[in-house]
């Protein structure tokens, strides 16, 4: 476990990205980013089941979108490096793969540059997502990312922690402009509206931590698509392999578990 902060890190906050870090089995969090993950746990106990799925899905969303022949990716609130991160993914899938990471936490931007063994094909960008125009404006992406051609541009498990008086409709409007036709962009999601009273004292302990938690119903969920076409079968209520998709990994198969609860939204869909 990381007990030592880095210069400038507050250890004392708990952080939404170390908590995922932890819920992951990870070792890059503190004291205060536990106790709180454990709270949340001791409300939502399939929590830790459901990160790990989503985690997952990312991988299975990357693979697909690679076979769809897509190969820029744009990965916002990318977190703490873990197991198959999407460049990991995205290079083994499609070798000339490019991936952007961009995250506005200074530890997962630390962490990111020192993970980069390839710089010319992946980078990290110390950005926040909901300035549309700082994250496209910036030399890294620009450098790597060629908006005229299809993008996947990623946002799991990052708008949950945007509160609507962000305007996350809005900025997330504004990416959807910028891609060319054929792009896809990808959502997860934490519900409101499937454990609503237990979301709802999830989001009573988040506000010791440096984000909300903002979940949201399935159908302000599918309106972050916009005119996009989500790939059938459409907003799946669910993350794991259960919900046969985009694919089932058959190894993934041996550890579904029909009684998790359905804790989040996702799809994929694609610009027309
Ligand atoms: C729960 S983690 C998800 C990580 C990864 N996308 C995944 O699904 O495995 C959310 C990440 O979003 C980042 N984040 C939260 N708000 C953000 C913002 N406004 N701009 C950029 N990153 C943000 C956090 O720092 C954290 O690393």
């Amino acid at each position: 476990m990381m007990e030592q902060a880095p210069q400038g890190v507050d250890p004392l906050t708990p952080n939404t990205a170390r908590m995922y870090d932890y819920y992951l089995g990870g070792k890059n969090n503190f004291q205060a980013d536990r106790e709180l993950a454990e709270l949340v746990l001791t409300v939502l106990p399939d929590a830790r089941e459901g990160v790990r799925q989503n985690r997952a899905l990312v991988g299975r969303v990357v693979r697909h979108l690679c076979d769809q022949g897509v190969t820029q990716f744009l990965d916002l609130g990318s977190g703490l490096p873990a197991r198959e991160n999407v460049h990991e993914v995205a290079l083994r899938h499609a070798p000339g793969a490019r991936v952007v990471y961009v995250d506005n936490d200074p530890v997962v931007a630390a962490h990111g540059r020192a993970l980069l063994a390839s710089p010319s094909r992946v980078a990290m960008v110390e950005a926040d997502a909901r300035r549309p125009e700082e994250v496209l404006g910036h030399p890294d992406v620009r450098s790597l990312i060629d908006f005229d051609r299809p993008v996947a541009l990623l946002m799991m498990f990052l708008l949950h922690l945007v509160p609507d008086s962000d305007d996350p409709r809005g900025f997330v409007a504004r990416y959807r402009e910028a891609l060319a036709p054929g792009s896809y962009l990808a959502i997860s999601h934490v519900g409101s509206d499937v454990e609503p009273e237990r979301i709802r004292r999830v989001a009573e302990f988040y506000k010791q931590a440096n984000a909300p938690f903002c979940a949201r119903p399935g159908e302000e969920v599918a309106a972050f698509f916009g005119d996009f076409e989500l790939i059938p079968p459409g907003l799946a209520t669910g993350l794991g392999p259960e919900i046969g998709w985009p694919f089932v990994d058959p190894e993934e198969v041996p550890f579904m578990n029909e009684q998790l609860a359905r804790m989040g939204y996702a799809g994929v869909a694609r610009k027309p």
